[in-house]
C-alpha cells in the first residue's frame, strides 16, 4: 500500500510514474514547526536502509546524511553528502517494514539516530515535499517470475514500481572497461587496446576523458590528437571495441563555440536574477550552465549527443552535473578583495585560515547555488530549490534524444550526480573514490542503495580513481567489479597508472576479467530480470533471510542475482576471509579458467583461504550457475554455449 502525502506546495520532480490520491492528513510523525520535522522512533532492532549513494554501511543508522549533490572527491565517513541525492529509506525490524520516498529537489537531511540514538528525523528545507509511505501489499500480485514473500523486496519492488523501470543497457556496457583521466590522443587509445590486446587480456570498451575535446568544449573534438575521428571509432569498432566520451555540464563561452552561440541565441542557459547568464567556471574555464529543466533546452542539448553518435558513438558518461562549480566570476571577485585585504598583514591564527577558507570556499559555494535561475514548468525557481535535479536532467536530456535519435539501439549512458527519477535514462557511477582498501568495503556497501533506488546499472572506479593503486588493491577490485554492472577501472591524471596490464601478475588479472565474461550471460539475465520485476539485483543477505539476525547484521557479504553469494576480501594482505553462511551452500573456487568445486558447505562460519588470484562464489541450494565460455569481447560471447552449475 501507498500512501501519499503533500506539505506545502511542493515541486513536481517527475521522479514518479504513477498517480496516487492525495492523503488529506499530513504523514504520522510529522512535527510541522518552523524546522519541518518528520521524526519516527527506532526500537533497538530497527534497522534503516537505503538513501542509495552514501558513506558507510548497509544499514545507515547511526549517522547523519544530507541530501545535496556534491562534487566531492574525499569520501570518507566524516562526509554527509556524496554526489547524489536518493532520498529512499527502508526502515524495519521484526514486526514492522515501511518504505518512505522524501520527494523534494532540495536539501534534506537524515538524521538516522545521530542525535538521538533511539529516533530518526528527516528534516526539510522548506515545508514543501512529497512524501510516501509504503507498507508491504500483500495482496498485489506480481508475474511468477517477479513473485517474493519477502517483504523488504516487496516494499522495494512497490516503490520501484512507484518510479518506474530502471534503465536496461546495451550488452557491450556489461563488458570491461578501461578508462584514465590522461588518455591524450589516438595513439594513447590504441596503446592501450594494442596492450589489451597483447596481455590477452578481454576488454569492450575505452573511455574518452576531456582531453578528447578542443579546450574542454562539449561536442567537439581535438582534430590534432584525434584527427579522423570518425574514422578512428570505426577502426576500433572493427575490433568491438566502443569509445565512451565524457560529456560535462558546462559550456564554454566562447565566441565561434557553436553550441555556445546557439545557446545564447536560443536562451537555452541559467539566468542571474537581473536576466543575465550565470557564469561559472570549470575545465575550459568560465562556463554557462544549460537549463535542463527546460523541454526546449533538453531537446537543444540532448541532440548535440548525434555529432558523436554520428561518428559511431554508442555510449556516454555525463559528468560535473551537480553542477561542480570551481568559482563564479561574482564569487572570484569576492574572494580576490578579501585576499587583497589581507595581504601585507601578519597572518596569523585567525586570519590564516580566513585567508585559506576564502580560497576554499570559492568552490561549490551555497552562495552561488542561490543566484542563478531555471525555467521549470512557466515559473522562474532559485537553482538551490531544484539543486538535486540538475544532473537528472542533463542526463534525461540525453535519454530522451537517444529515444528519439536511435529508437532501435541501447546507448550506454550513466551519469555523476542524479536523483530519484533518473534511473529511467541512465545509471550512475560512484565518482571520485580513492584507492583505498576503505573504499572497497565502501563500493560493496553503496550497491544494495543504488539498486533500492532503481540504479541497477552502476559501479565504481574499479582500483580506485585517486591515490596509487597496488596491485594487491587492483587484484581484489577486479574481484568485487566483476559482479557489478558498470566494470570499468579509472584512475586520476598524476596517479600511479593501473590498466591491468602493467602489473607483474597481469596473468591473474587476466584470470579475473576473463571470468566476468564468463558471467555474462548470468548477470546480463538476472539485470533483465530484475529490471522487468522492479526487483533488486544486488541484495544484502537480509532481504533473503530476513529471521537470521546474523545474516541481516552482515554488511560484506552480498547476493548477485538469485543464485550467487559473494563474499569478497576487502582487507590488505589478508590470505582469504570468515563467511557466515545462513543455509549450506556449494563453493565454486575460480583460479583463472579453472573451476573447483568444493565440499558442500554446511551452514555457519567458514574461514576460507582466497588467494590474489581466486575469485569464490557461493552457489544457493536449489539455484543454478549458468557459465558461459570466456572470450576478448561481449561481440565474441557465444551465449548458446552454457554449463550449468547446480546445488539441489
Ligand atoms: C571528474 C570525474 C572524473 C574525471 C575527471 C576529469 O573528476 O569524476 O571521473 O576523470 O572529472 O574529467
Amino acid at each position: 500500500m501507498i500512501r501519499k502525502y503533500k506539505l506545502g506546495e511542493p515541486i513536481d520532480t517527475e521522479s514518479t510514474v504513477q498517480d496516487i490520491a492525495i492523503s488529506s492528513d499530513i504523514p504520522k510523525g510529522f512535527v510541522m514547526d518552523s524546522e519541518c520535522v518528520f521524526r519516527i522512533d527506532m526500537s533497538e532492532d530497527t534497522r534503516v536502509y537505503g538513501l542509495g549513494e552514501t558513506v558507510r554501511g548497509i544499514n545507515k543508522r547511526g549517522w547523519r546524511y544530507i541530501s545535496n549533490c556534491t562534487d566531492d572527491p574525499i569520501h570518507t565517513e566524516s562526509k554527509n553528502s556524496l554526489y547524489a541525492a536518493h532520498n529512499f529509506l527502508l526502515i524495519w525490524n521484526k514486526k514492522n517494514v515501511v518504505g518512505y520516498y522524501v520527494d523534494t529537489p532540495e536539501k534534506a537531511e537524515f538524521d538516522i539516530g545521530y542525535s538521538d540514538p533511539d529516533r530518526l528525523f528527516i528534516r526539510l528545507n522548506s515545508p514543501n515535499a512529497y512524501f510516501y509511505e509504503i507498507t508491504p501489499d500483500l495482496t498485489r500480485t506480481e508475474s511468477k517470475a517477479c513473485e517474493t514473500d519477502n517483504p523488504l523486496t516487496k516494499v522495494v519492488q512497490q516503490f520501484r514500481h512507484l518510479i518506474g523501470q530502471s534503465y536496461i543497457p546495451p550488452l557491450f556496457a556489461f563488458g570491461y572497461g578501461q578508462s584514465r583521466w590522461g588518455y591524450k590522443s589516438r595513439e594513447d587509445i590504441l596503446s592501450v587496446i594494442q596492450s589489451y590486446e597483447d596481455a590477452d587480456i578481454p576488454l569492450d570498451s575505452v573511455y574518452l576523458d576531456i582531453d578528447y575535446m578542443d579546450s574542454f568544449k562539449d561536442f567537439t573534438i581535438n582534430e590534432d590528437s584525434y584527427p579522423d575521428f570518425e574514422d578512428f571509432v570505426k577502426s576500433v569498432s572493427e575490433k568491438n571495441i566502443h569509445l565512451i566520451p565524457i560529456i560535462d555540464a558546462g559550456i564554454k563561452i566562447e565566441d565561434g563555440y557553436d553550441v555556445y552561440e546557439e545557446g545564447i541565441k536560443e536562451d537555452h542557459f541559467c539566468k542571474k536574477e537581473d536576466g543575465t547568464p550565470f557564469v561559472a567556471a570549470v575545465w575550459p574555464g568560465r562556463v554557462h550552465f544549460p537549463d535542463f529543466f527546460r523541454p526546449e533546452t533538453r531537446k537543444w542539448f540532448g541532440e548535440k549527443y548525434s555529432f558523436l553518435l554520428n561518428k559511431g558513438i554508442d555510449g556516454f558518461w555525463n559528468d560535473m552535473n551537480e553542477p561542480a562549480i570551481f568559482y563564479s566570476e561574482d564569487g572570484l571577485d569576492e574572494a580576490f578583495d578579501k585576499i587583497h585585504s589581507l595581504e601585507g598583514q601578519n597572518l596569523d591564527i585567525s586570519s590564516f585560515f580566513e585567508f585559506v577558507d576564502t580560497v576554499e570556499s570559492v568552490k561549490n559555494s551555497p552562495k552561488d547555488y542561490e543566484s542563478f535561475y531555471h525555467e521549470y514548468k512557466g515559473q522562474k525557481i532559485r537553482h538551490d530549490k531544484l539543486h538535486n535535479l540538475y544532473g537528472y536532467m542533463m542526463t534525461r536530456a540525453a535519454g530522451e534524444a537517444f529515444e528519439k535519435l536511435c529508437p532501435d539501439r541501447r546507448i550506454l549512458m550513466f551519469s555523476r550526480a542524479s536523483y530519484i527519477g533518473m534511473h529511467r535514462y541512465g545509471g550512475v557511477w560512484t565518482g571520485d573514490n580513492q584507492s583505498w582498501w576503505s573504499h572497497l568495503l565502501l563500493n560493496i556497501q553503496q550497491l544494495p542503495g543504488l539498486n533500492m533506488c532503481g540504479f541497477l546499472y552502476s559501479g565504481a572506479d574499479t582500483g580506485g580513481f585517486g591515490a596509487d593503486c597496488t596491485e594487491d588493491l587492483l587484484l581484489r577490485w577486479l574481484a568485487v567489479g566483476i559482479f557489478t554492472p558498470l566494470f570499468r577501472n579509472h584512475s586520476a591524471m598524476g596517479t600511479r597508472q593501473q590498466e591491468v596490464y602493467r602489473f607483474p601478475h597481469k596473468d591473474w588479472m587476466r584470470g579475473i576479467i576473463r571470468l566476468r565474461y564468463a558471467l555474462i550471460p548470468y548477470l546480463y539475465s538476472e539485470f533483465m530480470k530484475a529490471a522487468s520485476c522492479d526487483d533488486m539485483f544486488i541484495r544484502p543477505l537480509s532481504f533473503v533471510y530476513m529471521d537470521d539476525e546474523r545474516a541481516c547484521d552482515t554488511e560484506d557479504q552480498l547476493f548477485v542475482g538469485k543464485s550467487i553469494m559473494i563474499a569478497p576480501v576487502y582487507t590488505q594482505n589478508a590470505a582469504g576471509r570468515t563467511v557466515y553462511l545462513p543455509e549450506p551452500m556449494k563453493m565454486l573456487r575460480f583460479d583463472g579458467d579453472r573451476l573447483t568445486e568444493e565440499a558442500d558447505l554446511t551452514a555457519g562460519d567458514h574461514y576460507i583461504p582466497i588467494s590474489l588470484k581466486e575469485v569464490v562464489v557461493f552457489l544457493r541450494k536449489g539455484y543454478v550457475l549458468p557459465l558461459g565460455k570466456p572470450a576478448r569481447t561481449t561481440a565474441e560471447l557465444d551465449l548458446n554455449d552454457l554449463t550449468y552449475i547446480q546445488f539441489d
